[in-house]
């Protein structure tokens, strides 16, 4: 007999339920409705979280959900896959949304009309982001919510910053008149992030911000609950140490147990001592694979990425004194020089590499804050 097919997911409905009410909130002393931006590591949960858990909340109380990840497809533009997914939630509703474009003066025609029409979103094309969600307002009769995943990438490119002011002036429009938009940001760097709403000529100036609260025990319980073809039990105690050891990390955690799987010499009672030896083996291979790539760095390279990993969101990449600090990195070595254009050579370099990451308007940031722990090890 075949076995029930099994939730791949562990759900945090409480936490979804206590984000929906403050992001839905239309409590007039609230910054929720400016936009609310979720924190948290890389791999820790947050995509996964938003999807299986926020989303069908929202839905569940009255909202109409609108998902786009800015990671989805590196190669584009920010600012066309934000348009893009207000093109298919448009498409999603036809003829509904149809009535409304054409009442916003957006031609359609007959049964092909509404992709047709749908062209004409985006940035710079005759309608703008706004008059979508102007749209998809007017069409479902709901509060809107818009989640970006990883937002930061809207900074990285002109069009994108576009992109978020255009969001930004649709938020106001819509909080005025209709039921509402709320934008929800996510990303894993507080910094890349800040950059969003930190200054007041930025998009979401004022927002409010959160961090994910990481998995936590009950997930590791379900993990043991869930576990099948394993040569013996497992303990949660040590299991949940090494999670938090592995940075409350999943795939960590699973990989090591796919790892004890797949070790058929395993005896029951070496179960528990083989999962240490696998979760560590696993985050050591991940630091080697980063050490690496730092270790083949060039001086100037190496000297560059480590002032901008000790000044964080202070980094001045061209100031005079910055340069002093370039050089004494390098010690003994004096070629490249530390100026301008090598350095600049240098941070491309680096952000080809993906160790650094670069606003469109040129603040610089580590692509990953925690491989800051891991230079030490790199000298
Ligand atoms: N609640 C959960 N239940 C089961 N597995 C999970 C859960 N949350 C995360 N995972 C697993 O952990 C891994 C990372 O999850 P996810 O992609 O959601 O993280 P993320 O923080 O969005 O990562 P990234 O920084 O790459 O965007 C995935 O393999 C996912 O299946
Ligand atoms: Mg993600």
């Amino acid at each position: 007999m075949n076995e029930p097919a099994q939730d791949k997911t562990f759900h945090r409905q409480d936490l979804a339920r206590r984000i929906a009410a403050l992001v839905l909130t239309d409590d007039l002393t609230s910054a929720a409705s400016s936009g609310f931006f979720l924190s948290a590591p890389r791999r820790t949960g947050k995509t996964t979280f938003i999807r299986q858990d926020l989303v069908p909340q929202l839905e569940s109380m009255g909202a109409h959900v609108v998902y786009v990840d800015l990671w989805k497809d590196r190669a584009r533009d920010p600012a066309e896959l934000i348009a893009q997914a207000l093109r298919s939630a448009l498409a999603d509703l036809g003829p509904r949304a149809l009535k409304w474009l054409t009442r916003l003066g957006i031609k359609g025609g007959r049964v092909a009309g509404v992709e047709v029409s749908l062209d004409q979103i985006g940035i710079g094309k005759s309608m703008g982001l706004g008059d979508a969600l102007a749209a998809l307002g007017g069409a479902t009769d709901r509060i809107l919510v818009l989640i970006i995943d990883e937002a930061q990438q809207a900074n990285t490119t002109r069009a994108g910053a576009d992109a978020m002011f255009a969001l930004k002036a649709a938020r106001d429009e819509l909080n005025m008149k209709g039921k509402g938009l709320r934008v929800i940001c996510t990303g894993s760097n507080q910094n890349k992030l800040a950059a969003l709403t930190a200054s007041k000529d930025q998009a979401f100036f004022g927002a409010s911000r959160s961090d994910l609260p990481p998995l936590q025990r009950p997930f590791i319980d379900w993990i043991c609950q869930q576990a099948r073809s394993l040569p013996g039990t497992l303990d949660p105690e040590i299991l949940m140490a090494l999670f938090v050891e592995a940075g409350h990390r999943p795939e960590f955690i699973t990989g090591a147990l796919d790892d004890a799987r797949f070790d058929l010499s395993l005896e029951a009672g070496q179960l528990m001592d083989a999962v240490t030896g696998y979760v560590r083996a696993r985050m050591k291979a991940a630091d080697e694979a980063t050490l690496k790539v730092i270790r083949s760095l060039t001086p100037l390279q190496s000297a560059v990425f480590r002032v901008l990993a000790e000044q964080g969101a202070g980094y001045v990449p061209f100031g005079e004194s910055t340069m002093a600090l370039y050089a004494r990195y390098m010690g003994e070595v004096t070629s490249p020089r530390p100026d301008t254009p090598n350095v600049q050579q240098a941070l491309q370099s680096l952000q080809e590499k993906g160790l650094v990451w670069k606003a469109s308007r040129g603040e610089y940031a580590l692509e990953e804050p925690a491989v800051a722990k891991l230079l030490p090890k790199a000298a």
